[in-house]
C-alpha cells in the first residue's frame, strides 16, 4: 500500500475555559480523521464557519498543539513518536502560510531577509549566490522577482503581494505539503482568486499538496481536488470536490453549497450561526440536528458514524441526501 502523505487519525483537542475548579471543557476539534495520499499532489480544502475548529486542527498538524486524543502521521512519521521526526526535516516537509501577512513580517526587517533566512538557515542553499538564484526563481513562480522585493519593507507591499512572498518563502524548502490557514481572508476581494488559483499552478510545478483552510466556499469551489466540511469541531463530509459540490450528501454541506455564489461573495449572513455555547459543543447526538430540516428522533439520540457512500465519499449523517443520477 502506498505511504500516505498525511494521516489524521481520530484527533481531538479539548480546551479548558475558565478556572481549574469552575472552568468548563470545550472540544474544539472532535474525533477528526482524514488522509491525503502521497504521489499525485492534491488540494484538500477544509471548509467551515468561524469557530468550527479549523485553526486548531491546523495547529495540531503543524505540531503547535498536541492532540488530546488521536494521532497524526506525516510521511510515515507518527507525531506521538517524538524521536521519530527530525525537527529540521519536519520544517522542510511542512510549511505554513498564515491568515494575516501583516503579522507574518515585522516592520523592522526587510521582507527579503525572511527569504534568505529560510534559504540559508535550513541548509537549502550553501551560499548567498545560490540563495539569490533560488529566491529569484521562486519569487517568479508567484509572479514577483528578487529585484522587486530586495531591500523593501512590509509597508511597501500590498497584502496580496505579501501573501505571494509568504507563499514563495514556503516553497523554498520544497515542502511536501503547505498548510494554508485562511490565506486570503485578509486580502482584497479582487485579489483573492488570483492567489488561490496560484495554488493550482504551484501544485503541479512544485509537486506540493495544499491543505487549504477557508470559511469562504466560493474560493474553495474552483481549486479543490477534495473537500472536507467541518461543523462544530467534527468532520461531517469528505470526498472529491466535484462530487460533493454537485451532490452534497450532508444537509449542512447542501446548505453551504446552495449559498456558493460567485467569486468573492461572502458567506451568506443568513447562515451565520449564533456564537457557540459551550454546552453545544457537548452535544452527544448529531451536532447538526438542532438546525437540520430532515432531523428525526434518531438524530437526536445518537451521533452518526462517518459512513462510506461510494466514489471515495464519506458522510456523518443518518439520512444522507439522495440525488438522482440525472
Ligand atoms: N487556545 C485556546 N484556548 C481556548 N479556546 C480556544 C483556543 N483556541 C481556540 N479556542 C476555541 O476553539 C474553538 C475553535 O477555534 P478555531 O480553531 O480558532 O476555529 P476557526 O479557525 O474555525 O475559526 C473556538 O470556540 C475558539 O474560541
Ligand atoms: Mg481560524
Amino acid at each position: 500500500m502506498a505511504e500516505k502523505l498525511l494521516e489524521v487519525n481520530g484527533v481531538s483537542k479539548i480546551f479548558r475555559i475558565g478556572g481549574m475548579l469552575m472552568g468548563k471543557k470545550m472540544t474544539a476539534v472532535d474525533d477528526v480523521s482524514f488522509s491525503i495520499d502521497s504521489g499525485k499532489p492534491v488540494i484538500l480544502s477544509i471548509v467551515g464557519e468561524s469557530g468550527c475548529g479549523k485553526s486548531t486542527l491546523c495547529k495540531m498538524i503543524l505540531r503547535l498543539h498536541n492532540p488530546d486524543m488521536g494521532d497524526i502521521t506525516l510521511l510515515g512519521h507518527k507525531y506521538s513518536d517524538k524521536k521519530n521526526y527530525d525537527p529540521k526535516q519536519f520544517k522542510l516537509d511542512v510549511q505554513p502560510i498564515f491568515q494575516n501577512p501583516y503579522e507574518t513580517f515585522s516592520m523592522r526587517k526587510t521582507v527579503d531577509s525572511y527569504l534568505y533566512n529560510t534559504a540559508l538557515r535550513l541548509g537549502i542553499c550553501g551560499n548567498r549566490a545560490e540563495a539569490d538564484k533560488l529566491i529569484d526563481e521562486t519569487l517568479h513562480a508567484v509572479g514577483m522577482s528578487l529585484q522587486v522585493v530586495k531591500g523593501k519593507y512590509m509597508t511597501q507591499f500590498s497584502g496580496g503581494e505579501l501573501q505571494r512572498i509568504s507563499i514563495a518563502r514556503a516553497l523554498l524548502t520544497k515542502p511536501k505539503i503547505i498548510i494554508a490557514d485562511e490565506p486570503v481572508a485578509a486580502i482584497d476581494a479582487s485579489m483573492k482568486m488570483n492567489i488561490v488559483n496560484l495554488f493550482k499552478d504551484l501544485k503541479e510545478q512544485f509537486q506540493v499538496s495544499f491543505l487549504y483552510i477557508t470559511h469562504d466556499l466560493s474560493t474553495a469551489y474552483y481549486v479543490s481536488d477534495y473537500i472536507a466540511t467541518l461543523y462544530r469541531g467534527g468532520l461531517i463530509e469528505y470526498g472529491p470536490a466535484k462530487e460533493i459540490m454537485d451532490n452534497p450528501a450532508h444537509p449542512y454541506t447542501d446548505l453551504l453549497m446552495n449559498a456558493v455564489p460567485r467569486v468573492g461573495d461572502k458567506w451568506d449572513e443568513s447562515m451565520k450561526m449564533p456564537d457557540m455555547e459551550t454546552k453545544e459543543y457537548a452535544i452527544t447526538y448529531c451536532k447538526f440536528a438542532p438546525r437540520c430540516p430532515y432531523a428525526t428522533d434518531e438524530c437526536r439520540k445518537a451521533r452518526p458514524d462517518m459512513k462510506n457512500i461510494g466514489e471515495g465519499r464519506q458522510v456523518r449523517c443518518f439520512h444522507p441526501l439522495q440525488h438522482s443520477a440525472s
